[in-house]
Protein backbone atom coordinates (compact mmCIF):
# COMPACT_ATOMS: atom_id res chain seq x y z
CA UNK A 1 0.00 0.00 0.00
CA UNK A 2 1.80 3.82 -0.69
CA UNK A 3 1.63 6.75 0.28
CA UNK A 4 -1.17 9.39 -0.05
CA UNK A 5 -1.11 11.70 -2.83
CA UNK A 6 -0.07 14.94 -1.15
CA UNK A 7 1.23 17.67 -2.90
CA UNK A 8 3.55 20.78 -1.96
CA UNK A 9 0.92 22.63 0.04
CA UNK A 10 -0.30 19.33 2.27
CA UNK A 11 -3.25 19.09 0.54
CA UNK A 12 -4.02 15.10 0.37
CA UNK A 13 -6.37 14.09 -2.48
CA UNK A 14 -9.35 12.19 -1.83
CA UNK A 15 -11.40 12.59 -4.31
CA UNK A 16 -11.09 11.48 -8.22
CA UNK A 17 -13.06 12.45 -10.98
CA UNK A 18 -12.87 10.06 -14.20
CA UNK A 19 -14.12 11.60 -17.43
CA UNK A 20 -15.30 9.03 -19.62
CA UNK A 21 -15.64 10.70 -22.91
CA UNK A 22 -15.61 14.11 -24.38
CA UNK A 23 -18.86 13.32 -26.48
CA UNK A 24 -21.68 15.18 -25.29
CA UNK A 25 -25.61 14.96 -26.30
CA UNK A 26 -26.19 19.24 -25.42
CA UNK A 27 -23.81 21.53 -26.62
CA UNK A 28 -23.98 24.22 -23.61
CA UNK A 29 -22.66 27.79 -24.59
CA UNK A 30 -20.31 28.06 -21.26
CA UNK A 31 -19.07 24.56 -22.34
CA UNK A 32 -19.03 23.50 -26.43
CA UNK A 33 -18.76 25.42 -29.28
CA UNK A 34 -21.79 24.68 -31.38
CA UNK A 35 -19.44 22.54 -34.08
CA UNK A 36 -17.64 21.03 -31.32
CA UNK A 37 -14.97 18.26 -32.12
CA UNK A 38 -13.22 16.54 -33.75
CA UNK A 39 -13.30 14.34 -30.74
CA UNK A 40 -11.20 11.98 -29.43
CA UNK A 41 -10.82 8.81 -31.47
CA UNK A 42 -12.15 5.75 -29.50
CA UNK A 43 -8.99 3.88 -29.32
CA UNK A 44 -7.32 6.69 -27.12
CA UNK A 45 -10.56 6.46 -24.76
CA UNK A 46 -9.07 4.35 -21.91
CA UNK A 47 -11.17 1.08 -21.19
CA UNK A 48 -12.96 0.01 -18.73
CA UNK A 49 -10.26 -2.62 -17.83
CA UNK A 50 -7.58 0.51 -17.85
CA UNK A 51 -10.03 2.68 -15.69
CA UNK A 52 -10.31 -0.05 -13.43
CA UNK A 53 -6.70 -0.57 -12.72
CA UNK A 54 -5.80 3.77 -12.33
CA UNK A 55 -8.11 3.62 -9.96
CA UNK A 56 -7.59 0.80 -8.05
CA UNK A 57 -3.71 2.10 -7.56
CA UNK A 58 -5.24 5.76 -6.78
CA UNK A 59 -7.39 4.06 -4.49
CA UNK A 60 -4.08 2.18 -3.18
CA UNK A 61 -2.89 5.57 -2.70
CA UNK A 62 -5.68 7.30 -0.66
CA UNK A 63 -8.44 8.03 -2.78
CA UNK A 64 -11.66 6.86 -1.26
CA UNK A 65 -14.45 8.05 -3.67
CA UNK A 66 -14.53 8.57 -7.40
CA UNK A 67 -17.22 10.59 -9.60
CA UNK A 68 -17.78 9.92 -13.51
CA UNK A 69 -18.54 12.61 -15.45
CA UNK A 70 -17.46 14.16 -19.01
CA UNK A 71 -18.52 15.16 -21.65
CA UNK A 72 -21.86 12.77 -21.03
CA UNK A 73 -20.82 9.97 -19.20
CA UNK A 74 -24.49 8.04 -20.54
CA UNK A 75 -22.72 8.20 -23.98
CA UNK A 76 -20.25 5.56 -22.82
CA UNK A 77 -21.91 2.08 -24.05
CA UNK A 78 -20.18 0.08 -21.18
CA UNK A 79 -21.04 2.50 -18.38
CA UNK A 80 -22.73 -0.45 -16.45
CA UNK A 81 -19.66 -2.52 -16.84
CA UNK A 82 -17.31 0.34 -16.13
CA UNK A 83 -19.47 1.36 -12.96
CA UNK A 84 -19.29 -2.68 -11.66
CA UNK A 85 -16.05 -2.35 -12.53
CA UNK A 86 -15.26 0.81 -10.38
CA UNK A 87 -17.70 0.04 -7.56
CA UNK A 88 -16.79 -3.62 -6.76
CA UNK A 89 -12.78 -1.88 -6.59
CA UNK A 90 -11.80 -2.56 -1.87
CA UNK A 91 -10.56 0.01 -0.36
CA UNK A 92 -7.42 -0.45 1.84
CA UNK A 93 -9.49 -0.08 5.05
CA UNK A 94 -12.21 -2.87 4.13
CA UNK A 95 -15.27 -1.39 2.04
CA UNK A 96 -16.03 -0.39 -1.66
CA UNK A 97 -15.64 2.58 -3.48
CA UNK A 98 -18.62 4.52 -3.26
CA UNK A 99 -18.99 5.42 -7.40
CA UNK A 100 -20.97 8.73 -8.36
CA UNK A 101 -21.88 10.41 -11.29
CA UNK A 102 -22.25 13.66 -12.95
CA UNK A 103 -24.79 13.70 -16.23
CA UNK A 104 -27.14 15.59 -18.46
CA UNK A 105 -29.61 13.37 -17.45
CA UNK A 106 -30.72 12.78 -21.01
CA UNK A 107 -31.26 8.91 -21.12
CA UNK A 108 -30.67 8.02 -17.55
CA UNK A 109 -34.29 7.51 -16.66
CA UNK A 110 -34.04 4.25 -19.36
CA UNK A 111 -30.10 3.07 -17.84
CA UNK A 112 -30.98 4.11 -14.24
CA UNK A 113 -31.93 0.92 -12.98
CA UNK A 114 -28.89 -1.40 -14.39
CA UNK A 115 -26.55 1.91 -13.06
CA UNK A 116 -28.34 1.06 -9.63
CA UNK A 117 -27.80 -2.92 -10.34
CA UNK A 118 -24.17 -2.16 -10.90
CA UNK A 119 -23.16 -0.15 -7.44
CA UNK A 120 -23.82 3.46 -8.74
CA UNK A 121 -24.29 5.70 -5.85
CA UNK A 122 -25.40 8.84 -6.41
CA UNK A 123 -25.45 11.26 -9.34
CA UNK A 124 -25.70 14.92 -9.65
CA UNK A 125 -28.08 16.53 -12.59
CA UNK A 126 -27.19 19.37 -14.43
CA UNK A 127 -30.14 21.64 -15.22
CA UNK A 128 -29.34 24.98 -15.72
CA UNK A 129 -33.60 26.61 -16.94
CA UNK A 130 -36.54 25.33 -16.45
CA UNK A 131 -38.05 26.59 -19.58
CA UNK A 132 -38.01 24.30 -22.53
CA UNK A 133 -37.48 27.37 -25.01
CA UNK A 134 -34.02 28.98 -23.00
CA UNK A 135 -33.10 25.24 -23.03
CA UNK A 136 -32.57 24.63 -26.53
CA UNK A 137 -30.95 28.16 -27.45
CA UNK A 138 -28.45 27.86 -24.11
CA UNK A 139 -28.30 24.14 -25.08
CA UNK A 140 -28.82 24.05 -28.63
CA UNK A 141 -30.32 21.04 -28.34
CA UNK A 142 -34.56 20.68 -28.13
CA UNK A 143 -34.00 17.88 -25.14
CA UNK A 144 -35.29 19.83 -21.74
CA UNK A 145 -38.07 16.55 -21.62
CA UNK A 146 -35.44 14.06 -21.19
CA UNK A 147 -33.41 16.20 -18.45
CA UNK A 148 -36.60 16.13 -16.29
CA UNK A 149 -37.17 12.59 -17.21
CA UNK A 150 -33.52 11.67 -15.90
CA UNK A 151 -34.66 13.97 -13.08
CA UNK A 152 -37.83 12.11 -12.18
CA UNK A 153 -35.99 8.96 -12.47
CA UNK A 154 -32.98 9.83 -10.17
CA UNK A 155 -36.01 11.11 -7.62
CA UNK A 156 -37.77 7.44 -7.67
CA UNK A 157 -34.29 5.67 -7.69
CA UNK A 158 -34.02 6.34 -4.04
CA UNK A 159 -30.47 7.73 -4.63
CA UNK A 160 -29.82 10.16 -2.12
CA UNK A 161 -28.34 12.80 -2.05
CA UNK A 162 -29.80 14.06 -5.52
CA UNK A 163 -27.86 17.15 -6.30
CA UNK A 164 -28.87 19.53 -9.51
CA UNK A 165 -26.26 21.81 -10.67
CA UNK A 166 -27.50 25.32 -12.53
CA UNK A 167 -24.42 27.57 -14.01
CA UNK A 168 -25.93 30.85 -12.87
CA UNK A 169 -25.83 33.50 -16.00
CA UNK A 170 -26.56 36.58 -16.45
CA UNK A 171 -29.72 37.48 -18.39
CA UNK A 172 -29.96 33.63 -19.32
CA UNK A 173 -31.22 31.98 -15.46
CA UNK A 174 -30.58 34.75 -13.19
CA UNK A 175 -34.51 35.48 -13.03
CA UNK A 176 -35.40 31.74 -12.39
CA UNK A 177 -33.37 30.54 -9.40
CA UNK A 178 -35.83 30.62 -6.84
CA UNK A 179 -38.14 28.74 -9.37
CA UNK A 180 -35.38 26.21 -9.74
CA UNK A 181 -34.70 26.21 -5.98
CA UNK A 182 -38.72 25.26 -5.73
CA UNK A 183 -38.21 22.75 -8.35
CA UNK A 184 -35.48 21.06 -6.56
CA UNK A 185 -37.67 20.84 -3.20
CA UNK A 186 -40.38 19.49 -4.99
CA UNK A 187 -38.01 16.58 -6.63
CA UNK A 188 -36.27 15.67 -3.07
CA UNK A 189 -33.01 17.42 -4.37
CA UNK A 190 -30.41 20.12 -3.32
CA UNK A 191 -30.57 22.88 -6.06
CA UNK A 192 -26.60 24.23 -6.45
CA UNK A 193 -25.68 26.85 -8.38
CA UNK A 194 -22.24 27.64 -10.11
CA UNK A 195 -20.76 30.69 -10.76
CA UNK A 196 -19.62 30.34 -14.30
CA UNK A 197 -16.04 29.57 -15.02
CA UNK A 198 -13.61 30.54 -18.30
CA UNK A 199 -13.96 27.36 -19.41
CA UNK A 200 -15.77 27.66 -22.59
CA UNK A 201 -14.17 26.41 -25.93
CA UNK A 202 -15.48 30.00 -27.57
CA UNK A 203 -13.05 31.88 -24.77
CA UNK A 204 -16.18 34.13 -24.15
CA UNK A 205 -15.84 34.26 -20.19
CA UNK A 206 -16.07 37.72 -18.77
CA UNK A 207 -15.04 38.70 -15.15
CA UNK A 208 -17.85 41.68 -15.06
CA UNK A 209 -20.66 39.13 -16.76
CA UNK A 210 -20.04 37.21 -13.48
CA UNK A 211 -23.25 36.35 -11.90
CA UNK A 212 -21.66 36.34 -8.19
CA UNK A 213 -22.67 33.62 -5.08
CA UNK A 214 -23.15 37.07 -3.13
CA UNK A 215 -25.84 38.24 -5.61
CA UNK A 216 -26.95 34.91 -5.70
CA UNK A 217 -27.63 34.65 -2.07
CA UNK A 218 -29.45 38.16 -2.82
CA UNK A 219 -31.69 36.83 -4.88
CA UNK A 220 -32.66 33.94 -3.57
CA UNK A 221 -33.09 35.56 0.22
CA UNK A 222 -36.27 37.42 -1.27
CA UNK A 223 -38.18 34.66 -1.37
CA UNK A 224 -36.65 31.87 1.21
CA UNK A 225 -35.13 32.12 4.27
CA UNK A 226 -31.26 30.85 4.33
CA UNK A 227 -29.13 29.78 6.81
CA UNK A 228 -25.79 29.07 6.10
CA UNK A 229 -24.81 24.93 7.34
CA UNK A 230 -21.30 24.61 8.64
CA UNK A 231 -18.63 22.02 8.17
CA UNK A 232 -18.30 22.09 4.62
CA UNK A 233 -15.15 20.68 4.32
CA UNK A 234 -13.60 20.31 0.98
CA UNK A 235 -16.71 20.76 -1.10
CA UNK A 236 -16.94 22.71 -3.47
CA UNK A 237 -20.69 24.33 -2.17
CA UNK A 238 -21.38 26.26 0.14
CA UNK A 239 -24.76 24.84 2.06
CA UNK A 240 -28.10 26.81 3.03
CA UNK A 241 -31.02 25.66 4.71
CA UNK A 242 -34.03 26.42 2.71
CA UNK A 243 -37.11 27.92 5.16
CA UNK A 244 -35.69 25.95 8.50
CA UNK A 245 -34.78 22.90 5.77
CA UNK A 246 -34.34 19.76 5.66
CA UNK A 247 -33.82 20.90 1.84
CA UNK A 248 -30.62 22.58 1.49
CA UNK A 249 -29.59 25.12 -1.66
CA UNK A 250 -25.71 25.11 -2.76
CA UNK A 251 -23.52 27.85 -4.14
CA UNK A 252 -20.32 27.19 -5.64
CA UNK A 253 -18.23 30.24 -5.97
CA UNK A 254 -15.59 29.12 -7.66
CA UNK A 255 -14.67 32.36 -9.07
CA UNK A 256 -15.49 35.12 -6.04
CA UNK A 257 -14.53 32.93 -3.17
CA UNK A 258 -11.99 30.35 -4.31
CA UNK A 259 -11.92 27.05 -2.08
CA UNK A 260 -8.49 25.94 -3.85
CA UNK A 261 -6.99 25.68 -0.47
CA UNK A 262 -9.31 22.97 0.78
CA UNK A 263 -8.99 20.96 -2.72
CA UNK A 264 -8.65 17.27 -2.55
CA UNK A 265 -9.78 16.69 -6.61
CA UNK A 266 -7.30 14.89 -9.06
CA UNK A 267 -8.75 14.42 -12.66
CA UNK A 268 -8.12 11.71 -15.12
CA UNK A 269 -9.04 12.55 -19.01
CA UNK A 270 -11.18 10.09 -20.77
CA UNK A 271 -7.64 9.87 -22.69
CA UNK A 272 -5.93 8.96 -19.62
CA UNK A 273 -4.25 11.95 -18.79
CA UNK A 274 -3.82 12.89 -14.85
CA UNK A 275 -4.81 16.53 -14.76
CA UNK A 276 -4.19 18.05 -11.18
CA UNK A 277 -6.30 20.95 -11.57
CA UNK A 278 -8.96 21.92 -13.68
CA UNK A 279 -7.18 24.28 -14.60
CA UNK A 280 -3.43 22.46 -15.41
CA UNK A 281 -1.21 24.02 -17.85
CA UNK A 282 0.40 20.47 -17.74
CA UNK A 283 -1.04 16.71 -17.88
CA UNK A 284 0.54 13.59 -16.89
CA UNK A 285 0.38 10.85 -19.68
CA UNK A 286 -0.93 7.65 -18.07
CA UNK A 287 -2.26 5.98 -20.97
CA UNK A 288 1.20 6.37 -22.76
CA UNK A 289 2.90 4.52 -19.69
CA UNK A 290 -0.96 1.82 -20.04
CA UNK A 291 0.77 0.99 -23.75
CA UNK A 292 4.55 0.58 -22.78
CA UNK A 293 3.15 -2.15 -19.98
CA UNK A 294 3.89 0.21 -16.95
CA UNK A 295 3.77 -1.57 -13.64
CA UNK A 296 1.41 -0.49 -10.64
CA UNK A 297 4.42 1.24 -9.19
CA UNK A 298 5.48 3.14 -12.23
CA UNK A 299 1.81 4.22 -12.58
CA UNK A 300 1.46 4.96 -9.10
CA UNK A 301 4.45 7.36 -9.64
CA UNK A 302 3.07 9.15 -12.13
CA UNK A 303 0.17 10.12 -10.09
CA UNK A 304 2.50 10.81 -7.45
CA UNK A 305 4.22 13.39 -9.87
CA UNK A 306 1.02 14.90 -11.29
CA UNK A 307 0.11 15.63 -7.61
CA UNK A 308 3.60 17.08 -6.35
CA UNK A 309 3.00 19.71 -9.46
CA UNK A 310 -0.05 21.02 -8.62
CA UNK A 311 -0.50 24.66 -7.76
CA UNK A 312 -1.80 26.82 -5.02
CA UNK A 313 -4.97 27.53 -6.93
CA UNK A 314 -6.86 28.58 -9.86
CA UNK A 315 -4.74 31.33 -10.89
CA UNK A 316 -8.10 32.99 -12.82
CA UNK A 317 -7.46 36.63 -11.09
CA UNK A 318 -3.28 36.28 -12.25
CA UNK A 319 -3.00 39.22 -14.42
CA UNK A 320 -1.31 35.97 -16.55
CA UNK A 321 -3.96 33.79 -16.48
CA UNK A 322 -4.19 31.44 -19.13
CA UNK A 323 -7.65 29.13 -20.00
CA UNK A 324 -7.05 25.74 -20.05
CA UNK A 325 -6.73 24.56 -24.25
CA UNK A 326 -9.37 22.21 -23.17
CA UNK A 327 -12.84 23.01 -22.90
CA UNK A 328 -14.81 21.24 -19.59
CA UNK A 329 -16.23 18.79 -21.70
CA UNK A 330 -12.67 17.44 -22.61
CA UNK A 331 -11.19 18.11 -18.88
CA UNK A 332 -14.10 16.50 -17.11
CA UNK A 333 -16.80 18.35 -15.15
P1 LIG B 1 -20.49 16.22 -4.65
O1 LIG B 1 -19.69 15.07 -4.20
O2 LIG B 1 -21.93 15.85 -4.85
O3 LIG B 1 -20.34 17.46 -3.83
O4 LIG B 1 -19.98 16.54 -6.11
P2 LIG B 1 -19.21 17.75 -6.75
O5 LIG B 1 -19.85 19.03 -6.43
O6 LIG B 1 -17.76 17.63 -6.43
O7 LIG B 1 -19.39 17.37 -8.28
P3 LIG B 1 -20.13 18.04 -9.50
O8 LIG B 1 -19.62 17.36 -10.71
O9 LIG B 1 -21.59 18.05 -9.32
O10 LIG B 1 -19.57 19.50 -9.48
C1 LIG B 1 -20.37 20.60 -9.69
C2 LIG B 1 -19.55 21.75 -10.19
O11 LIG B 1 -18.68 22.21 -9.17
C3 LIG B 1 -18.62 21.42 -11.32
O12 LIG B 1 -19.29 21.38 -12.53
C4 LIG B 1 -17.68 22.59 -11.25
O13 LIG B 1 -18.29 23.71 -11.83
C5 LIG B 1 -17.57 22.78 -9.77
N1 LIG B 1 -16.39 22.07 -9.28
C6 LIG B 1 -16.31 20.77 -8.89
N2 LIG B 1 -15.06 20.47 -8.52
C7 LIG B 1 -14.34 21.60 -8.69
C8 LIG B 1 -13.00 21.94 -8.49
O14 LIG B 1 -12.18 21.14 -8.09
N3 LIG B 1 -12.63 23.21 -8.75
C9 LIG B 1 -13.49 24.14 -9.18
N4 LIG B 1 -13.03 25.35 -9.38
N5 LIG B 1 -14.78 23.86 -9.41
C10 LIG B 1 -15.19 22.61 -9.17
N1 LIG C 1 -18.24 27.01 -15.40
C1 LIG C 1 -18.79 26.37 -14.35
N2 LIG C 1 -19.34 25.14 -14.43
C2 LIG C 1 -19.34 24.54 -15.63
N3 LIG C 1 -19.82 23.36 -16.03
C3 LIG C 1 -19.54 23.22 -17.34
N4 LIG C 1 -18.89 24.29 -17.80
C4 LIG C 1 -18.77 25.15 -16.76
C5 LIG C 1 -18.21 26.45 -16.61
N5 LIG C 1 -17.66 27.12 -17.64
C6 LIG C 1 -20.55 22.42 -15.17
C7 LIG C 1 -21.97 22.13 -15.59
C8 LIG C 1 -22.20 20.75 -15.09
C9 LIG C 1 -20.85 20.17 -14.89
C10 LIG C 1 -20.62 18.96 -15.68
O1 LIG C 1 -19.94 21.17 -15.25
O2 LIG C 1 -22.93 22.91 -14.98
O3 LIG C 1 -22.90 20.74 -13.86
FE1 LIG D 1 -8.81 22.32 -6.94
FE2 LIG D 1 -8.01 23.49 -9.16
FE3 LIG D 1 -10.60 23.36 -8.51
FE4 LIG D 1 -8.95 24.98 -7.19
S1 LIG D 1 -9.56 25.13 -9.34
S2 LIG D 1 -10.48 23.65 -6.30
S3 LIG D 1 -7.09 23.71 -7.15
S4 LIG D 1 -9.24 21.65 -9.02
Amino acid sequence: RGRHLTDTFGRVHRDLRVSLTDKCSLRCTYCMPEDAGPFLPKDELLSGAEIERLVRIAVDHGITGVRLTGGEPLLRADLEDIVARVAAIERPGGGTLPVAMTTNGITLDRRLPALQAAGLARVNISLDTLQPEKFRQLTRRDRHADVLAGIAAARDSGLRPLKLNAVAMRGVNDDELGDLVAFAVSQDAQMRFIEQMPLDAGHTWKRDHLVSGEEILERLSVRFELAEVPGRGSSPAALYTVDGGPHTVGVIASVSKPFCGDCDRLRLTADGQMRNCLFAREETDLRTLLADSATDADLAAAMRLSVTSKKAGHGIDDPDFVQPGRGMNAIGG
